[in-house]
Parts: C-alpha cells; sequence; structure tokens
C-alpha cells in the first residue's frame, strides 16, 4: 500500500490551493466535556499530521455539509442507556432519516466513549459508524470502544488513525483533495494541570446538611478551597471528586478473602488493602466478577437470572448487593490477591454539577449532593463519593478535585436574554451557579425558577438564599413545587404547565431553557410539558411544537444537565 504522509505547504495535495490544507473535521458528540476534549487533542495531532483542523459538535453539522466532508473523525460518548448526547440528537435524527445524503466521498473514523456498567454501551458511536458506512461512507479503520478509563486508548486511536487517512489521501490521488481548510495556528489549549489522573487535593472547607433532620434525604453543601491551585471553573462546569472506599468495607472484604491487608499483588506499589481503598470499585460488581462468581458459587438464583434473565431481571437481582455480598453467597470461594484485584474495576471519580460561581466566589468551588444511603443484609451501605463526601473528609480535610468542563452549559451570553431554570432537588445545583452568576455580573436579563422537592418544611434547600434572590428581584418569578404537601403529587411541569401562557412568552422573548436534576423521570416529563405549553400556547399542532423545540435546541436556547 503506497503510504503518503501530507505534511502541508508545498507537500500539499494539488487541490489545497493557496496554502491551504486537506481539512480534517473532528466532530464530537459531548455530554460532559469528555469527547469534546478528545476531539481537541485529535485536532492538534491532525494539524501535526499536516491537516488543517476544523472542530466542530455533531450538531453544528448538517448532513449536506457532512457530504461535502472528505475526512471526519467523530469521537462520542453515549449517555443515559445508549442515547446520543445532546448535543449529538439533532445530527442523529438527519442521519438516520431516509433522506440523509450519500456519502460516498466521506472517509471516516469513529470513537466512542462509554462505560460498560451502563446498558447500550458505546451505543452512541455504534449507531453512527454503522449509518456512515450504510451512506456509502469509507470507514478508514475500526471503530475503536473506550470504557471509562478512555485516555490511553483514546490517545492511541489518534495516533494510530491520523496516518491512515494520510494513507488513503496518497491513495486517492492528489486531484481528489476538493475539501481543504486554512490551517490555523491555534495555540494549544491550556489545559489544566488538575485532571483525573492528577487531581488537586483541595481542603475540604465547609460540610453542611441542608435538608433537615426529618427529610426523607440528606442533601448536604460543600465548599473546597481553591488556594493557589490555579484551578478554574464556570458556572455550568461539574467537578471530579475522586472518592476512597469507605474503610469498614474494605476491612470486611479483606476478612471475608482472609488475605492479608499487606499482601503484595503484583505490578501495584501499594499493599492489598490500600489498592481496595483507593484503586478499584468494591462497591459496584464489575461483569467480570459477577460472572467468576456465578461460576463458582453455584447459586441457583443468580445462574438462573444470567442464565435466562434479561439485562433488568439481573439488575433487580444486583439491587443494593455489592462486592462483599456476592462473595458471601458462597463462603468457600476464595481468590488470591492477584486473582481478586484482576476482576475489580478501576476506581472511578464522580462528577457532579458545581452549585456555585467562581465570580461570586473567589477561590472555592461549592458541591450539592445528596447522600446515598441504605441498609440490606443488616449492613449499612451508601454511595461511594456521596458518603465519602459526607463522612470520610472532614471539614479542613483533603479530597481530590478537577473540574471536568461542560462548555454547551453556560449562562446566556446575552445578558439581556430571559433565563428559565427546572431544577428540582439537587438539579438546583447549576441554577444556584447561574443565578450567583448573573448577579455577578450585573446582568438585566430576567430570570425564572422552577424547584420542588418532596416537603416544603424539610426539603427546601438554600431556601435563606432563594427568599433573596426573590426579594432582590434577580429572580423573576419562583415557581415551587412540594410534592408531598399534599394529597395529590404536584411536580414542577405541572408548575410549567399552569404558568404556560407566561413561559411561552418568556420563550418567545428569546429565552434560554434549561433543565438539570433526574434523567431517567423528570427531565422526560418536564420534556412533555415543554412541548404541550408550546403547543398551547403557541397554538401549534404537536409538530409544530417539536420543530419549535428543534429550533431552540438548534440555538443552544434548551440545554440540559441530567443524570
Ligand atoms: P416524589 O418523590 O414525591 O414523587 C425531587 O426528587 C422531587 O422530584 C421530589 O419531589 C419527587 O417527588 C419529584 N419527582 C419524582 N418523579 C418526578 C417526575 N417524574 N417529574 C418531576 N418530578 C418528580
Amino acid at each position: 500500500m503506497s503510504s503518503r504522509l501530507v505534511v502541508g505547504g508545498s507537500d500539499a495535495p494539488a487541490g489545497a490551493a493557496g496554502g491551504q490544507l486537506p481539512a480534517m473535521h473532528v466532530l464530537y458528540g459531548s455530554q460532559t466535556g469528555n469527547a469534546e476534549g478528545v476531539a481537541e487533542d485529535a485536532a492538534a495531532a491532525a494539524r501535526s499530521h499536516g491537516f488543517a483542523p476544523v472542530v466542530s459538535a455533531l450538531d453544528d453539522v448538517d448532513t449536506d455539509a457532512l457530504a461535502a466532508m472528505q475526512r471526519v473523525l467523530v469521537v462520542t460518548s453515549t449517555y443515559g442507556e445508549g442515547e446520543m448526547p445532546d448535543n449529538a440528537e439533532l445530527f442523529w435524527q438527519a442521519l438516520a432519516a431516509e433522506t440523509a445524503p450519500r456519502l460516498e466521498t466521506t472517509d471516516f473514523a469513529v470513537l466512542a466513549l462509554g462505560d460498560t456498567g451502563y446498558d447500550g454501551y458505546c451505543q452512541a458511536g455504534k449507531m453512527i459508524d454503522t449509518r456512515l458506512e450504510q451512506l456509502g461512507a469509507h470507514r478508514v479503520t475500526p471503530r475503536v470502544d473506550c470504557d471509562v478509563d478512555y485516555e490511553d486508548a483514546a490517545a492511541a486511536w489518534v495516533a494510530d488513525t491520523l496516518p491512515l487517512f494520510a494513507a488513503v489521501e496518497g491513495i486517492r490521488g492528489e486531484s481528489a483533495v476538493a475539501d481543504v481548510a486554512e490551517p490555523v495556528t491555534k495555540p494549544a489549549r491550556t489545559r489544566s494541570q488538575w485532571n483525573r489522573k492528577n487531581p488537586y487535593g483541595s481542603t475540604l472547607s465547609v460540610n453542611r446538611r441542608l435538608s433537615s433532620d426529618t427529610s426523607a434525604k440528606e442533601i448536604r453543601h460543600y465548599e473546597f478551597a481553591l488556594a493557589d491551585s490555579g484551578l478554574d471553573y464556570e458556572a455550568g462546569d461539574a467537578l471530579g471528586v475522586m472518592p476512597i472506599n469507605d474503610p469498614a468495607l474494605v476491612d470486611a472484604l479483606v476478612d471475608r478473602l482472609g488475605i492479608p491487608a499487606d499482601a503484595a499483588v503484583t505490578g501495584k506499589e501499594r499493599p492489598f488493602s490500600d489498592l481496595l481503598l483507593h484503586a478499584y470499585e468494591i462497591s459496584t460488581p464489575s461483569h467480570e466478577f459477577i460472572d467468576e462468581i456465578e461460576k463458582r458459587a453455584g447459586d441457583e438464583e443468580l445462574s438462573h437470572v444470567l442464565r435466562h434473565g434479561d439485562k433488568e431481571a439481573l439488575d433487580a437481582w444486583l439491587w443494593g448487593k455489592d462486592v462483599l455480598d456476592l462473595l458471601l453467597l458462597e463462603p468457600s470461594v476464595t481468590f488470591t490477591a492477584d486473582q481478586f484485584v484482576g476482576l475489580l474495576k478501576p476506581l472511578q471519580h464522580r462528577a457532579y454539577s458545581i452549585s456555585s460561581s467562581p465570580l461570586a466566589n473567589p477561590g472555592s468551588v461549592h458541591l450539592t449532593v445528596a447522600s446515598v444511603r441504605h441498609s440490606s443484609a443488616g449492613r449499612d451501605r451508601g454511595g461511594v463519593c456521596s458518603t465519602f463526601l459526607a463522612d470520610r473528609i472532614a471539614e479542613g480535610g483533603n479530597g481530590g478535585i478537577f473540574v471536568s468542563k461542560n462548555k454547551s452549559f453556560r449562562v446566556p451570553a446575552n445578558d439581556d436574554a430571559p433565563m428559565i431554570m427546572v431544577g428540582p432537588g439537587t438539579g438546583i445545583a447549576p441554577f444556584r451557579a447561574f443565578l450567583q452568576e448573573r448577579q455577578a455580573r450585573g446582568a438585566s436579563g430576567r430570570n425564572w425558577l422552577f424547584f420542588g422537592d418532596q416537603h416544603r418544611a424539610s426539603d427546601y434547600i438554600y431556601e435563606e438564599e432563594i427568599a433573596a434572590m426573590s426579594d432582590s428581584g434577580l429572580l423573576t418569578r419562583l415557581d415551587l413545587a412540594f410534592s408531598r404537601d399534599q394529597a395529590e403529587k404536584i411536580y414542577v411541569q405541572n408548575r410549567m404547565i399552569e404558568n404556560g401562557a407566561e413561559l411561552f412568552a418568556w420563550l418567545e422573548d428569546g429565552g434560554h431553557f434549561y433543565v438539570c436534576g433526574d434523567a431517567t423521570r423528570m427531565a422526560k416529563d418536564v420534556d412533555r410539558a415543554l412541548h404541550e405549553v408550546i403547543a398551547t400556547h403557541g397554538t401549534l399542532s404537536t409538530e409544530q411544537a417539536a420543530d419549535y423545540v428543534t429550533k431552540l435546541k438548534k440555538e443552544k436556547r434548551y440545554l440540559r444537565d441530567v443524570y
């Protein structure tokens, strides 16, 4: 195979006139910024391979523009259980449609980011990869799927894939290069020195319960000091927190396995119990671990669920069970330290929507987190990171943090634009940040908050702050939905519908509509309510209302941070 590395300048293919280089379109679908980060790295690498990289969110590309692209790298994460990230949804609708154009002149490669812990692993990348081929595009190299520890695999994909495009270019011949772009000399992206692999050890200065003791929920407010870390963030970003596991669970595992706490593990510097504490997921069992237990434990129920059940049946069986519960199914099952660690997944950070604006809180970053706690089989259990924050870093203690950018989730660039925020429960977090941000900026746009939870008396978190924002006029409108304070349930979407005429008027005035919180039920119901409000008050058909919502999304005026 003749391979030719295009290095730009006089070496650029014939079609590339006037100092133009073959364009490399790097298209990303990103929910939390990881895929976007990889896309930017890929663009930098493309530049050094003699391409002119053009980076875009998938939703910013229509299919006709795609058809004119000769070289396309797609980097996309998958959101929820196999869905497209929000900024790839419109692209996918157009690509999947029967009217999508043929893509015979497009060479492409797909990198899919995902999480094997969810159904529909890397599904968004898989669907785009398959559909591009169906439409006649030429796959330069097989798709690569990455699990949560994606960095090394993504870097390898970038390094391996770019030369292949250059090689294809050589085979196609120079005159085939029509899709060119100006080389842009962009300064290398200033990446924060703090990241997943190198978190900043920050002092937790505040750990305070927000919901009252009588609440069914424990929602807490945290403040981390930034000191001279140089760690900066914007309202709308998320904060990655590296948890440390519960030492009591580690002790119980060590005990059950009969492996000495200081046992060595091949290839690891830390002793066994230290690894369990800091390096591996010991709450949620991995698929590999579940399969191994099934083979060895002879537990009929588990075998039945694995062999005859679907994912739902397995989830139901697994609900509330951690690694220790599985080990306790059959006391005779033993592992060596190496075997055991080999069956665990690396401990991941957890990302939380930041609830402060840096303009209003220089030197600190705030989180609003519900502690996950429950008790089963005579043992108290908890969410790995939410209990780490609540119980295991004392005020004054240290936690590893880094910023996870969420560039699309921002207050309106136009300070005069109305802002509508729907954030029940801990979904209020980014909106506290947005409101602080708008206040600090002196933004004159109107602000409307929909908030709710179970009971006003125990769950109205940040009540004083919200009341002050109302009194000062920063909050133009506040609608509350306490679901269990009356016989019938009242949810935020009920309040949206009750106030539909005004809500529609805000949208017509250029309002931006934001949703944060539960993805599985709340965000879907809020989306339905939004369609209903638009149809009713805009006197539009169902289809026209859907088009209106699509337009909002295209204009980046319907943004969600849902999980
Ligand atoms: P519930 O628990 O009383 O049903 C924050 O968790 C709030 O969201 C609670 O008041 C909860 O009400 C409510 N909630 C539950 N399901 C919801 C849904 N589908 N849409 C909107 N809010 C919901």
